[in-house]
């Protein structure tokens, strides 16, 4: 039995929207790709059943919208346990923390999103919970004050982050489990698309499948968006059947190129190119050029332009490669001059 129980109403994290949240798979049969975690998870899973013991804790990182908050709530449902969630902004003292916990039951899945955002006092709970399965409460302020020892549950904790490194030291040793999640492959995301539409009764072909899953830059929810966009676009043009003509003219028109690139991936190059030369340039430079904050181009701009090869960061910062050039269209000179016009960049840069 599932109780979702979120400790912010308002945070919504199990179901991110209306839209999403009935295509969100619930079984790992249908969690496709990523198959070495799973078969990993599911050895995990079947050990902890079978000796009767909570699961260990788990951590999983990797870039926005490759299945971290998915794969959680598939691996409660396999246990068969509650799942109950929450993210490290909304804990705001540590009795928060420890009120959650109290609540939690024998092999309850606690689930932590963006947790290595957790103040210091909060995580400092967490680490006897987790390893010894109890909090010390305090009631009372100065001379008065009391601390009692309350037992918890045996429970499995599952942190969720973009920032691995971020973590201490002393939380990321804590986990039994650490699994980072990768980009998926074009085969994966153009399944994911088909079985979508299966789900959302959109007729698709299958290089139309490709096609979407090729622009969208390794990710799930990526796919799943431009998906739905697509299927906009066919609905208004009462197009019964996405073909793959059909489904590239849809991306053009919503600005996404054959790299998946979208305006901020080109902006990202641009600057880097052209402001600075193809760089080293630091992140916080470029945060002030974008005009996006420092976490946004680290977890969302650029780990698939690293991932992909347009970008590399080096200790003095972050460097156009020769195929971010050449996607642009753009010789590299060794003298600081571009001998190209303006608005030949950019017009080359949408293709
Ligand atoms: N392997 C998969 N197969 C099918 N759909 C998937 C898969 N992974 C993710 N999705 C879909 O992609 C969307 C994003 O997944 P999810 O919310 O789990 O990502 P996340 O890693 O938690 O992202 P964030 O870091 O932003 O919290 C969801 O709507 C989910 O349905
Ligand atoms: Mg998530």
């Amino acid at each position: 039995m599932q109780d979702n129980n979120l400790t912010n109403p308002n945070e919504s994290i199990l179901n991110e929207d209306s839209s999403t949240s009935s295509i969100r798979p619930l079984k790992f049969d249908d969690f496709l790709g990523q198959d070495n975690i799973k078969s990993k998870l599911k050895v995990f899973i079947e050990s902890a059943k079978k000796r009767e013991v909570a699961l260990d804790h788990i951590l999983f990182f990797g870039p926005p919208g490759l299945g971290k908050t998915t794969l959680s709530q598939i691996i409660a449902s396999e246990l068969g346990t509650n799942i109950k969630a929450t993210s490290a902004p909304v804990i705001e003292r540590a009795g928060d923390l420890a009120s959650i916990l109290t609540t939690l039951q024998e092999k309850d899945v606690l689930f932590i999103d963006e947790i290595h955002r957790l103040r210091t006092v909060v995580e400092e709970v967490l680490y006897s919970a987790m390893e010894d399965f109890f909090v010390d409460i305090k009631v009372g302020e100065g001379a008065s004050a009391k601390s009692f020892r309350v037992k918890l549950p045996h429970f499995t904790l599952i942190g969720a982050t973009t920032r691995s490194g971020l973590l201490s030291t002393p939380l990321y040793d804590r986990f039994g489990i650490i699994e980072r999640l990768e980009f998926y492959t074009d085969n994966n995301l153009a399944d994911i698309v088909k079985r979508n539409a299966l789900l959302l009764k959109i007729q698709i072909t299958d290089d139309a499948a490709l096609s979407i899953a090729k622009r969208s830059r390794g990710t799930p929810r990526i796919v799943n968006r431009l998906l739905r966009r697509v299927f906009d676009f066919a609905t208004v043009s009462n197009v019964l059947t996405i073909d793959e003509n059909f489904a590239n003219d849809s991306l053009e028109q919503l600005g996404v190129d054959k790299q998946g690139f979208e305006a901020l991936d080109k902006l990202y190059l641009n600057t880097i190119i052209k402001n600075y030369n193809g760089g080293p340039v630091g992140v916080d430079t470029l945060s002030v050029s974008l005009s996006e904050q420092i976490e946004t181009i680290e977890d969302v701009i650029e780990p698939y332009l690293i991932q992909s090869g347009f970008i590399k960061r080096t200790a003095k910062g972050r460097v156009a490669t020769l195929k971010a050039y050449s996607y642009l269209n753009i010789r590299k000179n060794y003298d600081d001059n571009y001998n190209i016009e303006e608005n030949t960049l950019f017009d080359n840069a949408k293709e």
